[in-house]
């Protein structure tokens, strides 16, 4: 059974859901400039609107209200704290969270802010973005100046979201911003995403705040027992999991050989940096889960791994196989993987998209949202039960928002959103959440 403490939340990003992308001093950020090029977005979608959370945000607490949520994961916009990345403070932007950060504590809701969520400066990525090792340094600088504005009334930060999907998508493969096809020499961001973490820990730490990263991770299944699916699952596995958890928890990157690396990511890690990645230790670890995945040997030459399809599995509008107990699978491996160096752990983020179709009354019947939350979060529990400690659970997402490349055409919320009017209308699965907070507080006496 989860616990009495046990922390209910939701996630959002800034991008996905702000909007008021030119208010109060907002510099560019990378997914302004991409979003813009012909093609890069389905149908041309953008976030410059989106939910209009940025002047929704009452509103928007107010729904979480309703919920009784413990927890809210949003994103901070480095572009709207510092508009060119560094250097002057721009004390509008950073106004916005002073503001929702007293909203979600009158509402009884702990802010835990994520610092990077994917938006960086423009001026930045100008100048390398994240194959350039100054950004680590940049960012460490930027964690200072939130948590001098926030650190008196936020107990916990997420540093990172999803260094692994950023370093694929947006450098590797160029579906996202920065939108750059640098396939396997986009290595070097890990890094460099990885050392800024380590750096702003410490600033983190330093203002009394705990630390978090959250890291998307899947359970890796060979499509065979073969030697070769065999040994292209264990390569996609460093590359997708470990790579990102065992210079946090261990202070070593795992062998990449498989991927023609050389040992220090090309040149990448210098003597120190490891110390750093791991010497601020975590005060937790947020797991996003959506899916497990498999993975068969290569049948072309290039990447050590060719991933398979799931079948026998019901799918998510996004297409991809809903297998809860996948969740349940990842934490309890994570648990025998690392062992003591795992630090407590919080799911920052579960969900699925579905067509969502708004009845004549407006309301949302989202069964299929339902039944995958509602295995997940027992997935969790029984990883609960195998002696796994797990915090929270944050399920993705509050609203329907800006669906990154799949621009609106994806929906992920417990709460419709009517991106002509803006109107928001919980969904059948909003009400179903309330009600499964509500018995969990009452089960124990909150
Ligand atoms: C990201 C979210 C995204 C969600 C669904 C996660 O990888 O952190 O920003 O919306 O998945 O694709």
């Amino acid at each position: 059974m989860l616990g009495k403490e046990f922390c209910w939340g939701v996630s959002t990003a800034a991008y996905q859901v702000e909007g008021g992308v030119n208010e109060d001093g907002r510099g560019l950020s990378v997914w302004d400039v991409f979003a813009a090029r012909p093609g890069a977005v389905k149908n041309g979608d953008t976030g410059a609107t989106t939910c209009d959370h940025y002047r929704r945000f009452p509103e928007d607490i107010g729904l979480m209200r309703g919920l009784g949520l413990g927890g809210y994961r949003f994103s901070v916009a480095w572009p709207r704290v510092q508009p060119s990345g560094s250097g002057p403070v721009n004390a509008a932007g950073l106004g916005f969270y002073d503001r929702l950060v007293d909203g979600l504590l009158e509402a009884g809701i702990v802010p835990l802010p994520t610092l990077f969520h994917w938006d960086l400066p423009q001026v930045l990525e100008e100048a390398g973005g994240w194959m350039a090792r100054e950004t680590a340094f940049r960012f460490a600088d930027y964690a200072g100046v939130v948590a001098d504005c926030l650190g008196d009334r936020v107990p916990a930060w997420v540093t990172l979201n999803e260094p692994f999907i950023h370093m694929v998508f947006g450098y590797a493969l160029g579906v996202h911003a920065p939108g750059r096809t640098l396939m396997l020499d986009a290595m070097p961001t890990a890094h460099h995403q990885l050392l800024g973490h380590g750096l702003a820990a410490q600033v983190l730490q330093e203002h009394g705040g705990q630390v978090m990263i959250a890291n998307n991770l899947t359970p890796v299944r060979a499509a065979s027992d073969s030697d070769a699916d065999a040994a292209a699952a264990s390569a996609y596995d460093a590359l997708h999991n470990r790579m990102f958890l065992d210079p946090l928890l261990c202070g070593r990157y795992p062998d990449l050989t498989a991927f023609g690396v050389p040992p220090g990511l090309g040149g990448s890690v210098r003597d120190g940096d490891l110390e750093v990645i791991a010497g601020a230790p975590l005060d937790g670890l947020g797991v996003n889960y959506y899916n497990p995945t498999r993975i068969a040997a290569p049948t072309a030459p290039g990447l050590p791994f060719a991933e398979a399809a799931i079948e026998g599995v019901p799918h998510t509008a996004f297409g991809w196989p809903v297998v809860p107990d996948g969740l349940r699978e990842l934490l309890v491996a994570l648990k025998r993987d690392y062992g003591h160096a795992l630090p407590p752990v919080t799911v920052t983020e579960n969900g699925c998209s579905t067509v969502d179709v708004p009845g004549e009354d407006g309301a949302v019947d989202d069964a299929f949202r339902i039944r995958y939350l509602a295995d997940h979060i027992d997935a969790l529990a029984a990883a609960v039960a195998e002696g796994v400690d797990v915090r929270g659970y944050y399920t993705w997402s509050l609203l329907d928002n800006f669906e990154w490349a799949e621009g609106f055409s994806q929906r992920f919320g417990l709460v419709h959103v009517d991106f002509e009017t803006l109107r928001r209308t919980p969904k059948a699965s909003y009400l179903w959440y309330r009600d499964l907070i509500a018995a969990h507080r009452a089960r124990h006496g909150r």
